[in-house]
């Protein structure tokens, strides 16, 4: 590798900047990588001996943390620091949807990066490369531009050091559960920017271990908006074989079959044509809602129509599960045991943020059941933090009211209850015993599998009356 960048700082430590450098800090030993950020708390999770208890789980992540930190691999609270001795500053903090305000509901919520680049501004010596990995609005980089700019201005009237900044767009498309092996192993590297020079220290750095011709260079505004894009495309790829599974329900056809049946024409292609409970996670419907929000900035009105349909779609079919599940349980769910598989919003992550858990589990509480919630790893305060109110144990049996309490088992959670909803694809739940489960649920029982995972056998299925997605 020659690159010149000795020194590289990350300003956010979630889940795109805590895998993503400790990768580049695995794979570019010459190269010290501060992972810096603001929640103490965050920071001395990353930093605590015990692997099993870092911030985020992500499979293959503890051994790399385990290899590079304190090696060349650091987490710290030290901004100014970090900053000052970066030559090259990526920046990926959150850009949640604005909750109040102009735009609210719909456009990104930019205080973070603003606050990100106005540290950098103050605290950068010398040449320095921004590099935007958060998602952003097509047009961000501009703003960084002129952030930095008036800073610089400011800081140089008050006679401190020069300072110089190249910007440069990197989006990061890693998906949560696989994100190790995407991020050694990415489909393509998406670099924008205007200096050959800043791009080329960049390419740099990932061609230490990604082939050259995957490492796509742009102009800043293609990188910007081709993230946004590549998110809303795949979130459309979900709503329309959601929105195929309802008609296959109504129909006699099998959303798998038909999903592999399409998938076999390379145009339309396999993979991501599963259909669930709706995406969750914390990108599509930010990202989407961001893009309604820029067509109809630029008047692009039918444009903003189609994609905001992606999303309808999805808060439909969350909808949709809640109320068949309280159909088939003969119209009330009042007062019955319901054991619920999967709180996150896919496998292999303890990330809870929009999963489609939440909003299932809140419906079928306020109509007053009781669920017993199983995760193998998200824990009973997130689903507290969630689910906005006490847990079974802490809440008054006598006020009639759904609650939820915390199972450590599937076992545990299925135990007396007289359905079992299956709401994220954990692995574990493909070889649940349903001969052993049967005998400790309440008949009639039922299992919704909103997941296709189980491996029950409908024809034989221990009494269990069986609803699956899509499935006729
Ligand atoms: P996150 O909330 O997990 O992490 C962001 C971190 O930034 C937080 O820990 C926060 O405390 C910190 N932070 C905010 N402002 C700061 C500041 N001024 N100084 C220091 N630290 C600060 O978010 P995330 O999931 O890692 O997402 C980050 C960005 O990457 C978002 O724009 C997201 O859209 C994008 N992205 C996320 C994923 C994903 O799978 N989560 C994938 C690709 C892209
Ligand atoms: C997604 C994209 O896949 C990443 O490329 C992108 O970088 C990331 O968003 C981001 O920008 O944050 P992620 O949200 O981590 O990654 O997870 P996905 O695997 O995309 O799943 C999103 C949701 O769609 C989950 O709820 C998942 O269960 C659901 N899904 C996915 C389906 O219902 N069916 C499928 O076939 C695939």
């Amino acid at each position: 590798m020659n690159t010149k960048v000795k020194n590289i700082c990350c300003i956010g430590a979630g889940y795109v900047g805590g895998p993503s450098m400790a990768v580049i800090a695995d794979k570019c030993s010459n190269i010290v990588v501060n992972v810096v950020d603001i929640n103490i708390e965050r920071i001395e999770l990353w930093n605590s001996e015990d692997l099993e208890n870092l911030p985020i789980y992500e499979p293959g992540l503890s051994s790399i943390i385990e290899r590079c930190r304190n090696r060349n691999l650091f987490f710290t609270t030290n901004i100014e620091e970090s900053i000052a001795s970066a030559d090259m500053i990526f920046i990926s903090v959150n850009t949640p949807t604005k909750k109040k305000g102009l735009g609210a509901g719909k456009a990104s919520d930019l205080k973070w990066v603003d606050a990100s680049a106005r540290q950098i501004a103050r605290y950068a010596q010398g040449h320095t490369i921004v590099v935007e990995k958060s998602t952003l609005p097509i047009k961000t980089a501009q703003t960084i531009k002129e952030i930095l700019a008036v800073e610089k201005e400011d800081l140089i009237n008050k006679s401190m050091k020069n300072k110089t900044f190249d910007i440069l767009s990197n989006p990061e498309f890693l998906s949560e559960g696989t994100a190790i092996n995407d991020l050694e192993n990415p489909d393509r590297i998406l670099i924008g920017g205007e200096n050959k020079k800043a791009i080329e220290e960049l390419i740099n750095i990932y061609s230490s271990w990604v082939n050259k011709e995957k490492i796509l260079t742009t102009n800043l505004w293609s990188s910007e908006l081709s993230k946004l894009i590549a998110n809303a495309f795949l979130a459309q790829r979900i709503s329309s074989i959601n929105s195929i599974s309802a008609l296959c329900e109504k129909t006699g056809a099998n959303i798998q079959e038909v999903s592999i049946a399409i998938g076999t024409d390379k145009r339309i292609g396999r993979e991501f044509l599963n259909a669930g409970p709706g995406f969750g996670g914390s990108c599509f419907k930010k990202d989407i809602s961001n893009l309604v929000y820029i067509c109809d900035h630029y008047g692009l009105y039918e444009v903003s129509k189609y994609w905001e349909k992606v999303i309808d779609i999805n808060n439909w079919q969350q909808k949709r599960i809640s109320k068949i599940i309280i159909d088939r349980l003969f119209g009330t769910i009042a007062q019955k045991k319901i054991g619920i598989l999967g709180f996150s919003f896919k496998a292999n992550t303890n990330d809870t943020r929009e999963s489609p858990a939440i909003s299932i589990c809140k419906e079928l509480i306020e109509e007053g059941a009781n669920l017993s919630i199983y995760d193998p790893k998200v824990s009973k305060s997130q689903i507290e933090k969630d689910m906005g109110q006490l847990s079974v144990k802490e809440i008054s049996f006598l006020k009639g009211e759904g609650m939820w309490s915390f199972s450590q088992s599937i076992e545990e959670s299925a135990y007396c209850s007289d359905a079992i909803v299956i709401l994220s694809e954990w692995e574990e739940f493909r070889y649940i015993n349903w001969k052993e489960i049967s005998k400790i649920m309440r008949s009639p029982s039922w299992l919704f599998d909103t997941r296709l995972v189980s491996n029950i056998n409908r024809d034989l299925s221990f009494g269990i009356k069986v609803w699956e997605i899509g499935c006729g």
